[in-house]
């Protein structure tokens, strides 16, 4: 019997990949101001990671103007944002790729400075982040959380629409499919988590209860996409942006296994050993790896990512654990990666300093390996 690689074709909700070189979701904070709409820059940097039958996913994006806690994130709730998406969406599509966009609500990792009228964001709970972890205000300044304001129970249907209607606005701007950002301490992680969590109506306090919300956002946007259109990222056993469960495993079986019915596009994880890889360089030791803790319990294809490089995605999916690996840093800085992979050539490194924010610099410079051979 022959083994799957990173270059097998693999089969995505209806789309057939013809490898397994995923592009992880990457918040790069450098879309046009004031509308928060893709601009071409941000056409240009997607259109140069696409690759016939890769599937690209796009940076998470806030279903409505409460969900925001950084300065230039891409929304897809305005008309104009639909626009500057479909722009992205046709560039990829040019080159033979499949583009989800992650749909995103930050919840308490927000500030202030980014609500209208300057109203505490919201919560589960009214429960702040902890000091060893800084907030960002509108104009960049670092700065303590803020206690969020608790979302009453009649809230929780109106911010379940904005999932809804953020889903309804990618399928107008012309994705493949959507990712729903469950992961790394953002909204949908604060109903999952007790430390998060105190709530005592249905949306808290039982595991159950604690996954209603994570349940009621995947159905409201499958009502939109069809289920093998949706995709649900996930980060067990994270501890990014303040997150954290005692716990995690009755909670994330709990979670998996109520998914995994569903028959969703993917189950996408974030590897512990990686949480937080977007603030830090990190590489956490004697961390359960969550691709081979729950595989067992998904029946569907299952992408992880994590400080992959393309021989332990290789092993990976080998060995069953994944059948498809998301690459985060090193996609950045090598625009071609899954050709870099499949021809084993040398990786370029990547700058953090120029991960959030600017212009081309370390988002549309990075050049493709052919382009070095001939510089
Ligand atoms: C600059 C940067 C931005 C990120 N933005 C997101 C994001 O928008 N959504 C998300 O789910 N994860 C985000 N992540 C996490 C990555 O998708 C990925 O899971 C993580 O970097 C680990 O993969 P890697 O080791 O291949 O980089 C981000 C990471 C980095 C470095």
């Amino acid at each position: 019997m022959k083994f799957p690689s990173l270059f097998s074709p693999l089969k995505v909700g209806p789309y057939q990949l013809q490898h397994r070189v995923v592009m992880a979701p990457l918040t790069r904070m450098r879309a046009e101001k004031p509308s928060l709409a893709p601009r071409p820059l941000n056409v240009e940097y997607y259109a140069q990671r696409a690759t016939p039958g890769g599937l690209i996913i796009a940076e998470a994006s806030p279903v409505v103007n409460t969900g925001f806690g950084s300065p230039g994130i891409p929304g897809i709730y305005s008309e104009q944002q639909i626009a500057g998406w479909r722009k992205v969406v046709d560039a990829v599509h040019a080159k033979g790729g499949i583009i989800f966009l992650q749909l995103w609500h930050v919840g308490r990792v927000s500030h202030s400075s980014f609500q209208p009228g300057g109203a505490l964001p919201v919560a589960p709970s009214a429960v702040a982040i902890s000091s060893e972890f800084k907030a960002m205000t509108a104009e960049g300044k670092v700065v303590e959380y803020e206690t969020p304001r608790a979302l009453e129970t009649s809230e929780i249907p109106g911010v379940i629409d904005a999932y809804r209607e953020g889903a309804k606005n990618a399928l107008k701007a012309g994705f493949d499919g959507v990712e729903i950002h469950g992961a790394n301490g953002y909204l949908i992680e604060q109903f999952l988590q007790s430390r998060s969590n105190l709530r005592t109506d249905q949306y808290g306090g039982s595991i159950e209860n604690r996954v209603r919300f994570l349940m009621d956002v995947t159905k409201a946007v499958i009502e939109v996409w069809g289920a093998n259109r949706v995709g649900v990222r996930l980060s067990p056993y994270g501890i990014a942006n303040g997150s954290g469960e005692a716990d995690p495993m009755p909670l994330y079986s709990h979670a998996i296994k109520s998914l995994d019915p569903l028959g969703l596009a993917y189950l996408h994880f974030i590897e512990p050993r990686s949480s937080g890889a977007g603030r830090a360089e990190v590489n956490h030791q004697n961390v359960p790896s969550a691709m081979v803790l729950y595989r067992p319990m998904w029946s569907g294809v299952l992408i992880t990512a994590g400080g992959f490089t393309g021989e332990t995605a290789d092993a990976a999916i080998a060995a069953g654990h994944a059948d498809a690996i998301a690459f985060g840093r090193i996609f950045i800085s090598n625009p071609d990666l899954p050709r870099r992979l499949r021809r084993a050539y040398p990786i370029t490194p990547y700058n953090r300093a120029t991960f959030y924010g600017g212009e081309q610099k370390g988002y549309t410079d990075y050049p493709a390996h052919d382009e070095m051979a001939q510089a």
